[in-house]
């Protein structure tokens, strides 16, 4: 394939009566689904002929990583975020949300010990939910809007909201919803805060391959933070997002401390289930073999990005969308718009969002664009349509 192909995204894939998450909620009525994190792309070809591949030989049984996937992650770390991690720094998992929970499972005393968790809203909704079934309490702290109207880190409240009890930050980093790639002077912010309040971070990193700025905002993994933060960090990371094999589930923890690694992998053995061996030839097959597609993945998706902000500019210069500088995910302000319930009101108009309640942050609504172009414009006819 060559890079400045880009047709292959143009291309529609009927995913209706096909068990996918996204579709399936609407499939009898006249709904778009704009809504749940995944792409209307097929995965690149590489990745679907290495499952073939594994496929053909026959026998699914319980599986492991294979030294060939770990391989593939160790030089994926190194390539495109110049770390030079350790194999034993990886722990596996079926999916980043178990992870998220295992990471407040591990961060402070059992039980009901007023134990809390801090995140910043708004905010992917799991991260809203981690903290429940280790009996946390939850603190979340509004993300400031700077004098150029990017969204950023308050760490006054931040330093306000932190209590002696507060063990765990769980950080979005490339952010779901806002689309922010942290700076590097930001994430050492993060850092600094964590080192202050003897805090556990956990960083979600699943959208750092779906840069639509490399250049002017690359992402800067928590892992090449300062080593001293390590003692305190886990890292989250998987191909799921970028090469659109969710479905698969499989992620993986980069954890370098040793005792803490064995912490969360005792966590992890109690309640998690083990990871599919069909997952494990995708993620290999991902890191070996298919950054041109997720360069011209990313070529499409800046083009989808821009498409939609002209749109909003021209159409409905009331609704409010931050620049997005990661992720397929636009989040969109419409509280200008007086609707009663946002989400809902799109959905009557045959225009299925999510809903920014469940982020943290309602009067907003979050549009899915990673799809074809076609698509996209129809969801942008409906939203207009929907305009009161
Ligand atoms: C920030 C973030 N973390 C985690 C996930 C889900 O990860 P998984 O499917 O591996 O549980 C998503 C999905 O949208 C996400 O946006």
């Amino acid at each position: 394939m060559q890079l400045d192909d880009l047709s292959l995204f143009d291309r529609i894939t009927e995913r209706r009566a096909t068990g996918s998450l996204k579709w399936a909620r609407y499939e009898n009525r006249d709904i778009l689904p704009m809504w749940v994190a995944d792409m209307d792309f097929p995965s690149p070809a590489p990745i679907l002929d290495a499952i073939r591949h594994r496929l053909d030989h026959g026998v699914l049984g319980y599986s492991v990583a294979t030294p060939d996937v770990s391989e593939a992650v160790l030089k994926y770390l190194l390539e495109q975020h110049s770390v030079r991690a350790d194999a034993s720094w990886l722990t596996w998992l079926p999916g980043m949300v178990p992870a998220l929970a295992l990471c407040a499972a591990i961060s402070g005393d059992s039980g009901d010990s007023g134990d809390a968790v801090m995140t910043c809203t708004p905010v992917y909704p799991p991260f809203l939910k981690a903290h429940r079934d280790a009996g946390r309490e939850l603190i979340t702290v509004p993300l400031a809007i700077d004098d150029s109207g990017r969204h950023t880190f308050d760490f006054d409240a931040m330093e306000h909201a932190v209590t002696p009890r507060t063990r765990l930050l769980i950080l979005c980093s490339p952010h779901n919803p806002v689309g922010r790639v942290w700076s590097r002077s930001e994430l050492e912010g993060i850092a600094a805060f964590c080192e202050r309040h003897d805090l556990l971070l956990c960083s979600d990193e699943i959208h750092c391959d779906l840069l639509l700025e490399p250049d002017a905002a690359p992402h800067t993994t928590a892992l090449r933070l300062p080593d001293a933060l390590h003692r305190r960090l886990i890292v989250l990371m998987a191909a799921s997002k970028t090469y659109n094999v969710a479905g698969l589930g499989l992620a993986f923890a980069i954890i370098p401390d040793a005792s803490l690694r064995r912490r969360f992998q005792a966590a992890k053995n109690t309640f998690v289930a083990e990871t599919n061996p069909l997952s494990f030839a995708a993620t290999a097959a991902a890191y070996n073999h298919c950054e041109p597609w997720r360069l011209a993945l990313t070529r499409y998706l800046r083009g989808n990005r821009d498409r939609l902000a002209a749109f909003l500019a021209e159409r409905c210069p009331l609704v409010r969308m931050p620049h997005i500088e990661a992720t397929y995910l636009a989040w969109l302000d419409v509280r200008s718009l007086g609707l009663e319930h946002p989400a809902a009101h799109f959905e009557a108009h045959g225009l299925a969002l999510n809903n920014g309640a469940d982020f943290g942050a309602p009067g907003f609504v979050r549009l899915n664009f990673g799809c074809p172009r076609l698509t996209l414009e129809e969801g942008l006819s409906r939203f207009a349509t929907a305009l009161p």
